[in-house]
C-alpha cells in the first residue's frame, strides 16, 4: 500500500483556506477557555467567564458530572443541555482532523515486522513499536523512491527508529545519522547500537538474510547536537557533510515544540530530499520571537497568538478519557485541589494575587502516603474527608514552604469551596475540547509552511489515535496512490500546487517535494494525474 498524498482537512470544507479561517475565527471566539490558567481558577473565579446558561445547566441537579467524558471523547452531549453549548461541541469536533489511522501498509510488511520483532524490540515499549513500526516503514519507503542514502534522524533519543532505519533488512539499507542534545540519550542508544551489531553479525542473524560487510557499524553514527531555529544552518550543514554528495532526508519521532519547527525549516532552507516528522509537546512551542518563533510558520496564521496555557491543552488527549475512567476523574480532582491550595494560601495569606505561582507538579500516591505517615492521619475517624488536607501537606512540603495550617482549616476550606470540584472538572473538559482545534492550528500552519516553499502537501492519521496521541508526519509520495484513500475527493490546484482532501485527522501525514526540484522528481516518480472531480483556484500565495 502506498502512502496517501494530500492536504487534509475536515469533512464540510471546500479548501485549506476555508478551513484555516474557520480554525482562526473559532480559536478567537473560544480563547477565553483554554487561556484560563487552572491553578487560579477560583481564585479569579473563572467560572463567571462561561455563558450564563452554561452556568445554570451545569449547576442544575439534572447534571451528571460523568456525562463530560463523553462530551470529551466523542463529542456527546446530554439531550437537556442548551442549545448553545451542543453547537460548540459540534464545531470543535467539526474542526477536528478526523482520527482513524490511515493504514500504509507497514504492519502488512510482515518481512519488516518480524525483523523488527525479533531483533529491533530492545528498550521499546508497544506504544513506541507500534510507532517505530510505521514511520520507518515510510521513511524506508520514501527514501528508496527518492533514492536517499542518508537520513538524519532529529531528536533520535535512544535511537529507536534510527536503528531500524539503518539496519532493517526489510528497509532501505540507508545510512543514519542520529542527532540528538542529551548526551544521556546517545549513551544509551550506542549501547543499544553495540548489541544490536553484537546480534546481526550472530549465525541466526545470517541465516535470516543480513550480510554484515565490513564497514556497516558506521551506517549508524550518533552525534550531540542542540538543534534550534536559530542554528538550522548547522544542522544542514552536518547533514550535507555527513551525506558527502549523497541525497539524504530528515526525519523526527516525537520532536518537542520547537524541535519540530526547527526541522521543517531545516527542510525548506536546504536541498534535503524529504521531510518525515512526529512533532509533539506543543507546550515547547516558542511565540514572539519574530523569524526565530516556532509558530506561526506560515503567513495563514501571522499575527495570531495561542499563549502557553493554550499550548498546553493542545497536548491533551481526550480520545483516551472514556478508556480510563477513574483516571480522568481523579485528575479533575487533582486539579480541584491544586487551585483549592492557591485560594486557601491566599485566604490566609500565605501568598499574594500577584506571586508567582509556585511549581507543585503532579502530588504522587507516595508522597501522600508519606503525609499520612507524618500527620500521624491513619487511625483518624472514618467519614474525615482528609483527602485535602492531605494534598495540601504533600504540596507544601513539595513548595518547601513553613506554612503549616490546622487540620480543621483544611476541612473548613474544602468545605467553603466544595461547589468548586464540579466547575473545575466542567471547565477542564471546556477548554479541552478546544485542545484539537489549537493543535489543528499547529499542524496546518506547518503544513501551510511547507505549501509556501513545497509544490505537494498531503496529511493523513499516521498513527492510532488511542495508542499515539501525537503523531504529525511530512514526507513524500507517489501523488495518485492518494486516491486508495476512502472517499479521496481531489482538489486541483493552479499551477503545480496539488492537494488531497479527504477526512484524515490531526494525524498528518505531509507529503511534500519541493517546488525548484517538482518537475524533475514528479516526472520519475508520480504517475499521470487521475482527472479532477473538484476543481480549486489557490492563490500564488502557495508558491
Ligand atoms: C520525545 S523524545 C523522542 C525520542 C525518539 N525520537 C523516540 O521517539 O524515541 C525527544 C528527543 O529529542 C531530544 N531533543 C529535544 N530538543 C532537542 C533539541 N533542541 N536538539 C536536539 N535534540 C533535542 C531530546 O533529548 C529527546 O531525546
Amino acid at each position: 500500500m502506498a502512502i496517501p498524498s494530500g492536504i487534509n482537512i475536515p469533512c464540510g470544507f471546500d479548501s485549506i483556506d476555508e478551513y484555516v479561517v474557520v480554525l482562526k475565527q473559532m480559536y478567537k471566539e473560544f480563547a477565553y477557555l483554554p487561556a484560563m490558567h487552572i491553578v487560579d481558577f477560583l481564585v479569579e473565579d473563572h467560572w463567571s467567564e462561561l455563558p450564563q446558561d452554561w452556568q445554570e445547566y451545569f449547576d442544575s441537579s439534572a447534571f451528571d458530572i460523568e456525562s463530560l467524558i463523553p462530551m470529551a471523547s466523542q463529542g456527546q452531549v446530554p439531550a437537556d443541555s442548551p442549545e448553545s453549548l451542543s453547537g460548540f461541541v459540534r464545531q470543535m469536533f467539526g474542526l477536528r482532523f478526523p482520527r482513524d489511522k490511515i493504514d500504509t501498509g507497514a504492519s502488512d510488511d510482515k518481512v519488516a515486522v518480524g525483523d523488527i520483532q525479533k531483533y529491533f524490540l530492545n528498550g521499546m515499549k508497544p506504544k513506541k513499536q507500534a510507532e517505530v513500526i510505521d514511520l520507518a516503514h515510510l521513511v524506508s519507503q520514501v527514501a528508496r523512491e527518492t533514492g536517499t542514502e542518508l537520513v538524519v534522524d532529529v531528536g533520535a533519543g535512544q535511537g529507536y527508529l534510527s536503528r531500524v532505519v539503518a539496519y532493517s533488512a526489510a528497509g532501505s539499507r540507508a545510512s543514519v545519522l542520529a542527532v540528538d542534545f542529551a548526551q544521556g540519550q546517545k549513551r544509551g542508544a550506542e549501547t543499544f547500537q553495540k548489541r544490536l551489531i553484537k546480534q546481526l553479525r550472530g549465525k541466526k542473524a545470517q541465516t535470516d538474510g543480513y550480510r554484515w560487510q565490513e564497514g556497516d557499524e558506521q551506517r549508524l553514527v550518533h552525534c550531540v547536537v542542540k538543534v534550534g531555529m536559530d542554528s538550522t544552518g548547522e544542522l544542514v550543514q552536518m547533514a550535507r557533510d555527513q551525506a558527502g554528495g549523497r541525497k539524504w532526508m530528515l526525519c523526527g519521532l516525537h520532536a518537542c515544540g520547537d524541535l519540530s519547527s526547527a526541522i521543517l525549516k531545516a527542510f525548506v532552507e536546504s536541498d534535503a530530499s524529504a521531510v518525515a516528522l512526529v512533532p509533539c509537546c506543543y507546550n515547547f512551542i516558542s511565540e514572539n520571537c519574530g523569524d526565530m518563533s516556532g509558530f506561526p510558520l506560515s503567513t495563514a496564521f501571522a499575527g495570531v497568538e495561542i499563549g502557553m496555557n493554550a499550548l498546553k491543552t493542545a497536548c491533551q488527549a481526550t480520545v483516551r478519557w472514556e478508556g480510563k475512567p477513574s483516571e480522568t476523574m481523579e485528575s479533575f480532582k487533582r486539579n480541584y485541589f491544586r487551585a483549592l491550595l492557591h485560594y486557601f494560601m491566599i485566604l490566609k495569606g500565605q501568598l499574594s494575587k500577584h506571586d508567582r505561582f509556585p511549581t507543585v507538579g503532579g502530588v504522587t500516591n507516595t508522597e501522600l502516603a508519606e503525609a499520612v505517615e507524618r500527620e500521624q492521619m491513619q487511625d483518624m475517624a472514618e467519614g474525615i474527608d482528609k483527602e485535602f488536607a492531605l494534598y495540601v501537606y504533600a504540596a507544601l512540603r513539595k513548595m518547601q514552604s513553613s506554612w503549616h495550617p490546622s487540620l480543621g482549616e483544611c476541612l473548613e476550606c474544602r468545605r467553603s469551596m466544595e461547589h468548586g470540584f464540579r466547575q473545575m472538572a466542567v471547565v477542564w473538559t471546556l477548554r479541552s475540547i478546544v485542545g484539537p482545534l489549537i493543535e489543528g492550528m499547529l499542524v496546518v500552519d506547518r503544513a501551510m509552511y511547507l505549501a509556501q516553499h513545497c509544490s505537494s502537501i498531503s496529511a493523513f492519521a499516521l498513527f492510532d489515535p488511542v495508542t499515539s496521541p501525537r503523531n504529525v508526519g511530512a514526507g513524500r509520495a507517489p501523488l495518485n496512490d492518494a486516491l486508495d484513500v476512502p472517499e479521496a475527493r481531489r482538489l486541483k490546484c493552479e499551477k503545480t500546487f496539488e492537494a488531497l482532501c479527504f477526512p484524515v485527522c490531526d494525524w498528518l501525514m505531509l507529503n511534500l517535494n519541493k517546488i525548484n526540484r517538482h518537475f524533475a522528481i514528479s516526472r520519475n516518480i508520480f504517475p499521470p494525474l487521475q482527472p479532477a472531480d473538484t476543481h480549486i483556484h489557490f492563490a500564488g500565495q502557495y508558491y
